[in-house]
């Protein structure tokens, strides 16, 4: 098991170059079997998750090369259609690969993702959405097994709550349909739009991603291509998160800051000052920052459900009481025992939380219960008088590229401990 050992209360100040995003990677990973080429995806995260969905691909008979932040996809081999439950459980998000798998060869089987650390994650709309294209599901002993009678049929569904995954299923299922394919109230998340510019890339016909209707035309056939992975909004999130908890500054290079929309105004209401130039942003802290009134998370543009535990650290030490409404997730509030250990003031109440700010926090041991949550203890151990101890860092570890790294880069003092 491997930790962190936080030696906190250092002023954070720097510039980084913020990861690809990890949300647009896993998707884009699986949409590679669709095409009857290689491609190449750039700017690709080096993370666990990123292992995991490789492991899939390669299960699968895909040839992998990867170096650096590129990973090359040969799908020319793939020979199987099923995903065993050993791979399945590394990474609760491969029920992405349904849509492709099955659009690629007319069967899937796949063991049925359970319940996982943020409660229960049903995946009901992904399986109507994909029997209303023409994928006869059956469950058979906790496997899903899938198979459709010639190509899928494009058809209109409407999504009762616009799910980022089934979204993502609906787009690789549909993008080779025959036919058109609307989705109304579709996901509108920027990983949304990465996936179907990458599709577009391959040949499909999909507009209207990131608006409130999707099309997408099905084309007969699908190549390879190169793509470029956006920047990680929930990386960038925690970084300024980190450099504002210490009343420092931060300058973040080569992002996208229109997709920090729903939590720039947020850090702002805390007091820090938040400067954007074309991909740029530059964010100062005040010495002590600022209650922010109340945050509910939402589908995209609203504010995002990841990164409620980062605000939450922030909240924690700031002037005033905060409420944070998780409107997202059932079970999303894991970190809120840890951050009590470190002297922090929470209550929840079912999906309410309220935090009253204290002066400052000090020094635990904690552990992550899960990746955003794990970021948070994180960020309060940086702020926390002495040293913190965050265990469970395989959390942390599928979605940051070592992160104590980037952020020991930046003035904090962090060590991992392998043992
Ligand atoms: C994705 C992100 C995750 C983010 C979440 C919400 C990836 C790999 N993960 O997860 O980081 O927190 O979006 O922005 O991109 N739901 C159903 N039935 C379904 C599908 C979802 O009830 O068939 C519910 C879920 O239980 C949850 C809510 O809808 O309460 C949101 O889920 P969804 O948008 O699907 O999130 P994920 O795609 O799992």
């Amino acid at each position: 098991m491997s930790k962190l050992i936080l030696q906190g209360g250092r002023r954070l100040s720097g510039e980084i170059f913020v990861q690809g995003a990890k949300n647009s990677a896993l998707p884009l990973l699986a949409a590679t079997i669709l095409g009857d080429s290689v491609s190449e995806i750039h700017n690709c995260p080096d993370l666990s998750d990123v292992d995991a969905s490789i492991n899939i691909l390669q299960y699968l008979g895909c040839g992998i090369s990867r170096s650096n932040n590129t990973v090359v996809v040969d799908p020319r081999g793939m020979f199987r259609y099923d995903i065993p439950d050993n791979l399945m459980r590394e990474m609760r998000s491969s029920i992405v690969f349904l849509g492709a798998i099955v659009a690629k060869t007319g069967r899937a089987r796949i063991s049925f993702p359970g319940g996982c650390e943020l409660g229960p994650r049903p995946i009901d709309l992904h399986l109507s959405s994909l029997r209303q294209l023409g994928v006869i599901i059956e469950e058979d002993h906790g496997y899903l097994d899938c198979r459709c009678e010639g190509r899928l049929k494009g058809a209109h569904i409407t999504l009762s709550f616009p799910s980022v995954g089934a979204t993502e299923n609906i787009m690789l299922a549909a993008a080779t349909a025959e036919g058109t394919t609307i989705i109304s109230n579709p996901a509108r998340e920027p990983e949304i739009s990465d996936l179907a510019d990458y599709l577009n890339s391959c040949g499909a016909r999909i507009h209207g991603a990131g608006e409130s209707t999707m099309y997408i035309e099905g084309v007969e056939k699908l190549s390879g291509t190169a793509h470029q992975v956006i920047p990680d909004r929930i990386a960038a999130t925690t970084f300024m998160s980190a450099a504002a908890i210490t009343g420092g500054s931060l300058v973040l290079r080569e992002i996208v800051p229109s997709h920090l929309g729903p939590v720039i105004p947020v850090m702002e209401e805390m007091g820090c000052d938040i400067k954007v130039q074309g991909h740029e942003l530059k964010i100062t802290a005040p010495p002590r920052l600022k209650r922010v009134k109340i945050i509910r998370t939402l589908p995209y543009p609203g504010f995002p459900t990841d990164a409620q535990a980062p605000i939450m650290s922030l909240a924690s030490v700031a002037d005033g009481t905060s409420v944070f409404v998780e409107n997202i997730f059932e079970n999303r509030y894991k970190h809120v025992g840890e951050l009590l250990r470190l002297g922090a003031k929470i209550k929840v109440e079912g999906r309410v939380a309220v935090v009253e700010g204290v002066p400052r926090l000090s020094g635990a041991t904690v552990c992550a219960m899960d990746l955003r949550g794990g970021a948070a203890l994180v960020i309060a151990g940086i702020a926390a008088e002495g040293i913190t101890e965050v265990d469970g860092l395989h959390h942390i570890d599928r979605g940051y590229e070592r992160i104590e790294e980037t952020l020991n880069s930046i003035g904090a003092k962090i060590t991992r401990v392998n043992e």
